[in-house]
């Protein structure tokens, strides 16, 4: 389609330039889209949504796209070697290429943000099929990151042209998983602030929340954290980088494993956490412990909590408070045998932070971890 330049484009005069109406998907570049389609359905609770393929004209990949309530994930493989998404794959191992931000307008969304700096990704490009259109458009983040804009309101079918529906009669039953509340980006040392300016000045993002490495340091380990947020607080993404400790980071371990900056953890939101966990437990999901004595003292620092603390303890569900209200979390080990992505279910009862109070204790859970694999 005809796209405007960008010295034609006037900047927006509306304080959000990027209106942004949510995550719109995750797509991961794996190594085996089949099995990884299959595990996170297994695990999760995911359901079949939709598929692309040779048998619907796609002939160089293989993508799987499955959803839980408004969580959807797209599972991709290259069929060959010899191109960007097997190159993905042999550099990073699997993970997060492209967190998917649902837009009214793609192509004003790609002018508004290469306009102010953001680097071409994908230019707007219109899919269309015998349900209508869709509008993509995308632009670079940290490492090999990237920001698609997906502006779907001009079309009904399944998920986008060129896939298919995926029937499935495999269907696990849901774990209560809802939706993407914040993806955490790892990049390297100094280049936090950089990356908090792109997402100021590309994205129209503001910085909510700063931790230093006095509030996120064990003995060992540090990282720095600034949380940005677009206008209407749909979309939170904090970004961390390592700083100085005794011993090596674990955004240090890995930004070695994944061989450069990339998405650290995605959290998603239940609004049953305990029943959430229980089930992912029961399916194989192994999640980070803290030591028992956690429990002790929590109540003392958190206050009341509507929940019983015998299954929190259990499950190993860290607790936080902040002025609005509270949070329950949890973090999952990595997904993959390289310690790089992972998982946190987190249910908020009002609180809008992220659990700084649990840093100390999950971060501790962190280091024994990373001993084991012998990189601290
Ligand atoms: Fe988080």
């Amino acid at each position: 389609m005809s796209t405007i330049i960008a010295s034609e484009v006037t900047p927006s005069t509306d304080l959000d330039f990027l209106p942004l109406q949510g995550t719109d998907y995750v797509e991961f570049y794996v190594g085996n889209a089949k099995q990884a389609a299959f595990f996170y359905k297994t695990a999760f609770g995911f359901q079949s949504l939709a598929y692309a393929g040779p048998e619907t004209g796609v002939m160089d990949k293989v993508s799987y796209v499955i959803r839980q309530n408004k969580l959807t994930f797209v599972l991709t493989t290259p069929l060959r070697t010899n191109n960007a998404i097997a190159d993905h794959i042999y550099k990073h191992g699997d993970g997060v290429k492209v967190l998917a931000l649902m837009v009214n307008d793609a192509t004003d969304a790609w002018n508004q943000t290469t306009l102010r700096g953001g680097k071409n990704y994908l230019e707007p490009t219109v899919l269309k099929d015998d349900n209508g259109e869709v509008v993509l458009s995308g632009i670079h983040t940290y490492g090999d990151t990237v920001h698609l804009f997906v502006e779907r309101k001009n079309y009904n079918g399944v998920f986008m042209p060129g896939f298919r529906k995926w029937e499935s009669e495999y269907n696990p039953v849901s774990t209560g998983l809802l939706y993407v509340d914040h993806c955490v980006g790892n990049v390297g040392w100094n280049q936090m602030n950089p990356w908090v300016k792109f997402y100021e000045d590309v994205m129209g993002f503001r910085n909510i929340l700063s931790f230093d490495d006095k509030d996120i340091s064990t003995e060992y380990s540090a990282l720095m954290s600034k949380v940005m947020s677009n206008g209407n607080g749909y979309v939170k993404f904090p970004i961390n980088e390592p700083a100085e400790g005794k011993k090596k980071s674990q955004v240090e371990e890995f930004l070695d494993f994944y061989n450069g900056e990339g998405v650290q953890h995605v959290a998603i939101a239940t609004a049953n956490i305990v029943e959430t966990v229980t089930e992912l437990h029961k399916r194989g999901i192994d999640f980070l412990k803290v030591p028992d004595s956690y429990y002790e003292s929590v109540l003392d620092r958190v206050g009341h909590i509507d929940e019983d603390l015998a299954p929190l303890r259990e499950l190993g569900i860290l607790i936080d408070r902040d002025e609005e209200g509270y949070l329950l979390q949890i973090f999952s080990k990595p997904m993959e045998d390289r310690p790089t992505l992972f998982f946190e279910i987190i249910q908020r009862k009002g609180a809008k932070s992220f659990g700084k109070g649990n840093f100390k204790a999950l971060f501790e859970a962190l280091e024994r971890e990373q001993d084991a694999r012998g990189n601290l």
